[in-house]
């Protein structure tokens, strides 16, 4: 058992765990949050995909002691005071999901590349989205809710979670 010590959507936590956790172990059965799905459970679906220090990675796959002293967003954590994040907006919008279970996976990889490449064309999105499975529905309207929210981004009506710009602002600076 050891304590981590994070960020976690933006507040210093402080979660105990066994030392063999996943990071997706810890949301869920410590932190309560249970907004990142757990579905292979070992790195093929992409449902677990959330920011560590504003990069998408598979949090089933994670342990939960490389989070210690970084910065994680999940789905929870995309929602500000002014409301749900544009990529949400935009996928709401759109209907484009069944069942929802891949939705906050989905989200947070589009979160990530709506944020680095707010130009992205269809084909730069099936790249960010290829790692991201959904058994309910075509992608179509997937691929077209990202396109939208790659457009309000252009047009200054997207504003990042902090953790992904922060790590879009270190990109940028090499
Ligand atoms: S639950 Fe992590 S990739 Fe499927
Ligand atoms: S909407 Fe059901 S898995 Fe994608």
């Amino acid at each position: 058992m050891r304590i981590l010590r994070f960020r976690l959507n933006g507040d210093d936590v402080e979660i105990a765990a066994p030392d063999h956790w996943t990071l997706l172990e810890i949301l869920r059965y410590r932190a309560g949050l249970t907004g990142t799905k757990q579905g292979c459970d070992k790195g093929d679906c992409g449902a677990c995909t959330l920011h560590l220090d504003g990069r998408s990675v598979l949090s089933c796959i994670t342990l939960a002691a490389d989070a210690d002293g970084r910065d994680v967003t999940t789905i929870e954590g995309l929602v500000s005071a002014s409301g749900p994040d544009v990529v949400q907006d935009c996928f709401d919008e759109a209907g484009c999901l069944q069942c929802g279970f891949c939705q906050p996976g989905m989200i947070m990889a589009s979160r990530q590349l709506v944020t680095e490449n707010p130009a992205a064309t269809r084909a730069e999105i099936k790249a960010a989205l290829a790692g991201n499975l959904c058994r309910c529905t075509g992608y179509t309207k997937i691929y077209e809710a990202v396109e939208n929210a790659c457009r309000r981004t252009r047009e200054g009506g997207g504003a990042a979670a902090a953790g992904v710009t922060r790590a879009a602002e270190d990109g940028a600076d090499g």
